[in-house]
């Protein structure tokens, strides 16, 4: 399949109907994520988008960077004013989780699932991150996105060949990967829509997404996982049978994952 362009998902991303802020496309740049927290501090609005067809410093959580040549994904971060107090935003990057791992398996992509809090697995290879950040003073969070969609005659380093795919390898023989990858961007933008006055997620719903199963440690916490709280922390049960709610962390599980 032919590489993927940016224009033409956001192109499918409006014709799916949905009020995207003024959006900001760009050839390259060193990171959306940078230009929509300097956009959002200059007073954008929420909602304000920025895409790129490449980034040369994408980064994603942990200091990490996030491989992002041309044509192999979608690139993008949201300028978001949630009206709730800060201390309810930690939720935004599980619930864009949830929304990017819903939005694949609506695809037919069955084995996509939610490392918490916030990557989204395909048969356990990492297809998906979000990184949120956070600027509670100036009132203002950006959300950014970057899903790999086709690494078809890209070179992929061969230690992110190892944990990483994309979701061309995975959707339906006749999906089209820009009307797929529109529709990921689309369930994120969505999920706060509906979510953004109360920002809670439905544990149950997405507790049945969670690919973090099991025995695993978080952040020094070990304990079996027993789901989600709406605030999208996870619950997990120490082997005294005291329940822990962990709100932030690396998970760790007995498939090194
Ligand atoms: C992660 O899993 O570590 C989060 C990755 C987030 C990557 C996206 S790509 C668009 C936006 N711009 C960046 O520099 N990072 C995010």
């Amino acid at each position: 399949m032919a590489p993927l362009e940016v224009a033409r998902v956001l192109a499918r991303v409006r014709m799916l109907g949905v009020a995207l802020g003024r959006v900001h496309f760009f050839p390259a740049i060193p990171s959306t994520q940078d230009e929509a927290i300097r956009l959002a501090r200059g007073g954008a609005p929420e909602g304000t988008v920025v895409v790129a067809a490449r980034q040369t410093q994408g980064r994603g959580r942990l200091g990490r960077r996030w491989f992002s040549p041309p044509g192999a994904g979608l690139y993008a971060s949201v300028v978001l004013r949630p009206p709730v107090p800060a201390a309810q935003w930690p939720v935004l990057s599980v619930l864009a989780g949830v929304a990017v791992v819903e939005a694949l398996q609506g695809l037919g992509v069955a084995g996509a699932r939610l490392k918490w809090p916030n990557d989204a697995l395909i048969e356990g290879r990492k297809v998906a991150g979000i990184l949120v950040e956070a600027f509670p003073d100036a009132g203002f969070a950006v959300l950014g996105l970057g899903l790999n969609a086709s690494f078809q005659g890209v070179d992929v380093p061969a230690d992110l060949l190892a944990t990483a795919t994309d979701i061309e390898s995975h959707l339906p023989a006749d999906t089209d990967l820009h009307d797929a990858a529109a529709k990921v961007l689309l369930a994120v933008l969505h999920s706060y829509q509906r979510a953004r006055t109360d920002l809670r997620l439905a544990p149950e719903r997405a507790g049945r997404l969670l690919w973090t199963t099991g025995e695993v440690e978080v952040g020094g916490v070990r304990g079996r996982v027993a789901g989600l709280t709406p605030s999208g922390e996870l619950w997990l049960v120490e082997e005294d049978g005291r329940a822990v709610a962990v709100s932030v962390g690396e998970v760790t599980d007995a498939r090194g994952h």
